[in-house]
């Protein structure tokens, strides 16, 4: 799989345009994420690989196509990674799930660990660690290195909207783990915003703020 993947596909784009406008309501602004994360989720498992299985049709025996290996382990970056995580949870619904919280240390910027629950035997799955917005970078990064520790050898990493500052910061730090985005945009703010990007993602899913 290539390092970053940006998913063009015109209904996600349009989707991805209404969840940027300042006036998209929550209601609709969750709607809008269930709906692009489906089509992400279709994107993030193209190269699942694949094998077959001997059943049998109402008219005769065939060797049909299935996903091999372990169930899929999709992990939520707390908590704006909810709002994927549910869209892709019917799609996979019989993924396992994980969860890892971390916060920003005030004095020394770098990401705490606050939670972490992971499935069993990742070592033995594909791991789709998901969070919509990769910012600068270091949660995505520390989120992974964690997932890596706990046994993670095959992650992929989902979001909404990336900024290069990001992906270069991914691609320093885990060059084995591959990207899928909706869109590139164009750089970071002073504050750590995406630009032209769409506000912080988990005020706009929860209506917090
Ligand atoms: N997190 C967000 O929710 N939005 C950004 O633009 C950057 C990080």
């Amino acid at each position: 799989m290539k390092h970053l993947t940006v998913v063009d596909h015109p209904l996600v784009q349009h989707k991805l345009t209404l969840m940027r406008e300042k006036d998209t309501s929550t209601a609709s602004f969750r709607q809008l994420l269930r709906e692009i994360s489906l089509l992400l989720a279709y994107e993030v498992t193209r190269e699942l690989p694949v094998t077959t299985k001997q059943i049998e049709t109402p008219l005769c025996p065939m060797a049909a196509p299935t996903i091999e290996g372990k169930k899929l382990a999709l992990v939520s970056i707390l908590r704006a990674g909810n709002g994927l995580l549910d869209g892709i949870l019917e799609l996979i619904p019989a993924a396992r799930v994980g969860f890892v919280g971390l916060y920003r240390d005030e004095e020394t910027l770098e990401p705490v660990q606050y939670y972490f629950k992971v499935p069993k035997n990742l070592e033995d799955r594909t791991v789709i660690a998901v969070d919509p917005m990769l910012a600068t970078g270091n949660s995505s990064v520390a989120a992974i290195d964690l997932l890596k520790q706990a046994g993670a050898k095959n992650v992929i990493f989902l979001c909404l909207l990336a900024s290069p500052e990001g992906v270069k910061r991914m691609e320093e730090a885990h060059p084995d783990v591959p990207i899928i985005t909706a869109s590139l945009d164009e750089k970071l703010n002073e504050k750590g915003y995406i630009v032209p990007g769409l506000g912080d993602a988990g005020d706009r899913m929860f209506g917090t703020k």
